[in-house]
């Protein structure tokens, strides 16, 4: 009583297992139009609308047989693109996936598909309709790598590429473990049931797992051919005790071929190979034998020394009749042509029997793009979600993204983004600076923000394009000295601070122009000193003390017109030595920045609104491109005083920052004109706050 409970429990157990799996089931009509339950199998179908935006449902013409999901199939374009669904998996869980193609009736234009099919970044077939009534079917085991796999269909060379079904199907136990799992996928070329009583497959619900056992009473090309004389068909309705690994189902184990006159033999194609495979037959002993008879048999073809001597005696071997015994190859090289012979032994009184066989090859796992490039592209593909057509699959394999480029190592790296004028907005991920492949990075005319990117381990990155964004801060000092870096453009950004020196040097290609702020120093050329010395003392009722201040103004070097392509021109370098009191900024604050005319002239309108206007000319109001409210104060007329009071005032605002002292934030010297650019206080001045005046309206410098 204690072991039939046992066994009951065992029973209960494979029965959750199994109902549990059907709810896991994924069965895809692709092209259908609804989601419907098949009624012949009692699974639910949902149509692909929701999995793929790509392509165009079809009615099937002439549709062979009249199950639903084979009315309407999904039809692609035929261009370089890769069209994939996307498969929601458990990792590391054993799965059958499975994608079935009928075409329906040729059209007298139309010409046979050819295409092919990939399974992640895995090549798993190609595709080629030559019966456009049959049903195509493609199985994979695949042990899940990740949380998702790519079914991916591509590259016509003929027709155009289209789907009838996709179905995943989680298989259970330790069933189709291989030694090699990690590395190699199990494409199944032949599963055959043989003794079948009609030509219907058997599947689901007769096999809990919904793999689909061929009857071997179907014919084509150069399948199950070359059968040997005597071999009868042979069925039982006993039950058959299949709680063995791959859990064959009782019905395909209920027939079976016999070689009455000593041999059983077969030709057939297995799609797919020359190569290794893994090699199953399923035996069961439904012949009630008499008590003076046996049934031992051999293997004799193809021969294999591992194998050749094993006397095949069912009955022992499973421990009784109607038991199945599944000897296998799990790894043995195959041809496209598989001729296989059982041959009694001469002590045998029966001849050799077969249930079924199974035969997989080996597919070995081509590598998905290295995922943390991946990462990074998944990223700034939500940054550009607007703007991008809808990319599906792996990055790199079998064809590339539109905008990517890839290495062709394994695992594939990306070398090239382009995404130049896509709409991408936020800041660049962080991430970026794994992409370490990475030669080529266009981000040029987006909605870029924040900092400039860190891409300080980018060591083979050429051509850096980041031009005509909203990207700020200031430009990281290592950039001159990144190894392969030869083009980098950064103009019209909010960037700001000191051009790193080596970038002007001119081995890299640098252009930064509209970028208000960002200033560069030159230390080369020397044109004169102008050592000044200012001691400014002021009382004022907010306190604004400036007691003494030693400025050395050194290399400053001018030039009447500044221009702005050749990367030379009018520069600034201040250095200070403060006499007493008053703190200095740091070198690298306040250095004021070199701002041209047209941006001026864009800021202000044309000098369109004045604000005021004082003893040196007239001060203009203006908006900068990022915003910032700015004060232009234009000086009066040129002349060597006038000159020396700029460069003056240059160098002192630049180096002065104190909260009332109103700061300087560029200045511009074109065709003798001396512009001063403050940043524009709602406040009043520097000069209101000193007289108590509060003038929103009259601003005086
Ligand atoms: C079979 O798979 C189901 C999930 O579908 C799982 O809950 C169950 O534990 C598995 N059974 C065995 C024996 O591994
Ligand atoms: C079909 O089923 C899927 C998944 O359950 C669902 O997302 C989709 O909206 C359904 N489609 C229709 C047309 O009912
Ligand atoms: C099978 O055996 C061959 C050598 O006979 C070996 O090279 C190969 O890695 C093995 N595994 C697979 C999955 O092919
Ligand atoms: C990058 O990819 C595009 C399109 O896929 C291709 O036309 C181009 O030749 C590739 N460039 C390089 C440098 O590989
Ligand atoms: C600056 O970039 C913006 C987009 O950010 C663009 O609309 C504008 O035309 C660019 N200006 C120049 C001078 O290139």
């Amino acid at each position: 009583m204690g072991f039939s409970f046992f066994l009951f429990i065992i029973y209960l157990y494979f029965i959750s297992s199994v109902t549990s799996q059907v709810q896991d089931f994924v069965s895809i009509d692709c092209g259908g139009t609804s989601n419907y339950t098949d009624t012949s199998t009692g699974l639910a179908w949902i149509s692909d609308v929701g999995l793929m935006s790509q392509g165009k449902s079809v009615q099937v013409e002439n549709p062979n047989g009249n199950l639903l999901q084979f009315q309407r199939r999904r039809d692609f374009p035929i261009d370089s693109k890769k069209y994939c669904y996307t498969l929601n998996t458990v990792e590391r869980r054993t799965y059958l996936v499975r994608a079935t193609f009928q075409y329906g009736s040729l059209k007298s234009e139309d010409t046979y598909p050819k295409f092919e099919l990939y399974l992640d970044a895995t090549q798993w077939a190609t595709v080629t309709i030559f019966d456009v009534s049959r049903t195509y079917v493609n199985e994979m085991i695949i042990r899940a790598s990740s949380d998702s796999v790519d079914v991916c269909i591509c590259c016509a060379t003929t027709g155009f590429p289209f789907i009838s079904t996709l179905e995943l199907r989680p298989l259970n136990l330790s069933m189709y473990a291989t030694d090699y799992e990690d590395e190699f996928f199990l494409k199944v070329a032949a599963r055959v049931n043989f003794g079948a009583p009609s030509k219907d497959a058997i599947r689901y619900p007769d096999d809990p797992y919904d793999r689909i056992w061929d009857s071997d009473l179907v014919k084509r090309q150069n399948y199950l051919v070359g059968v040997a004389p005597g071999t009868e068909r042979i069925s039982t309705s006993r039950d058959v005790d299949t709680r063995s690994r791959e859990y064959t189902p009782v019905k395909v184990m209920q027939t079976a071929v016999v070689g009455t006159k000593g041999v059983l033999s077969y030709r057939l194609n297995l799609d797919g190979f020359p190569g290794m495979g893994r090699a199953y037959a399923y035996f069961a002993e439904i012949e009630d034998l008499g008590a003076n008879e046996n049934r031992k048999f051999k293997l004799e073809q193809p021969f294999s020394a591992d194998y050749d001597s094993a006397v095949v005696n069912i009955a022992e071997k499973a421990n009784g009749d109607y038991r199945l015994y599944e000897p296998g190859y799990m790894n043995v090289s195959l041809e496209f042509v598989l001729s296989f012979a059982f041959v009694k032994t001469p002590d045998s009184t029966r001849g050799p029997l077969l249930n079924a066989m199974e035969i997989s090859k080996y597919v070995q796992i081509a590598a998905k793009t290295d995922r943390r490039d991946l990462a990074v592209l998944n990223v700034l593909h939500f940054m550009a979600a607007e703007s991008l057509s809808v990319d599906e699959g792996d990055p790199c394999a079998p064809t590339p993204w539109e905008w990517v480029n890839c290495s062709s190592t394994a695992p594939p790296r990306i070398t090239k983004i382009d995404l130049s004028g896509k709409n991408v907005k936020g800041e660049i991920p962080v991430e970026l600076k794994n992409l370490q492949e990475l030669t080529e990075l266009w981000l040029g005319g987006n909605y870029l923000t924040g900092q400039f990117p860190d891409i300080s381990n980018l060591i083979n990155l050429k051509i850096l394009h980041l031009e005509n964004n909203k990207l700020s801060g200031s430009l990281p000092s290592y950039l001159a000295s990144l190894p392969s870096l030869q083009e980098l453009y950064i103009q019209n950004n909010s960037f700001s601070g000191e051009i790193p020196a080596g970038l002007l040097r001119g081995k890299i290609t640098f252009k930064y122009e509209y970028n208000i702020g960002l200033c560069k120093r030159e230390r080369k050329q020397k044109h004169f000193k102008l050592i000044i010395g200012i001691s400014v003392g002021v009382v004022a009722t907010v306190s604004l003390l400036l007691l003494g201040t030693l400025l050395l103004l050194r290399n400053l070097q001018r030039k009447s017109s500044f221009q702005r392509s050749n990367g030379k021109g009018d520069s600034l370098r201040a250095s200070t030595k403060p006499s007493t009191g008053y703190s200095i900024s740091r070198m690298d604050e306040g250095i004021a920045c070199y701002i041209t005319l047209p941006d001026l002239e864009e800021a202000t309108s044309s000098f369109s609104k004045r604000i005021g206007k004082g003893s040196f000319g007239s001060v203009y109001y203006g908006k900068m491109k990022d915003g910032k409210e700015i004060a232009v104060k234009m000086m009066a007329e040129s002349s060597t005083h006038m000159n020396k009071q700029f460069v003056t005032e240059v160098a002192l605002l630049s180096r002065i920052h104190h909260r009332n002292l109103v700061p300087l934030t560029g200045y511009c010297e074109e065709e003798h004109q001396c512009i001063l650019v403050y940043e524009y206080m709602h406040n009043g001045t520097l000069r209101d706050h000193i007289h108590g005046l509060h003038s929103h309206k009259k601003v005086v410098l």
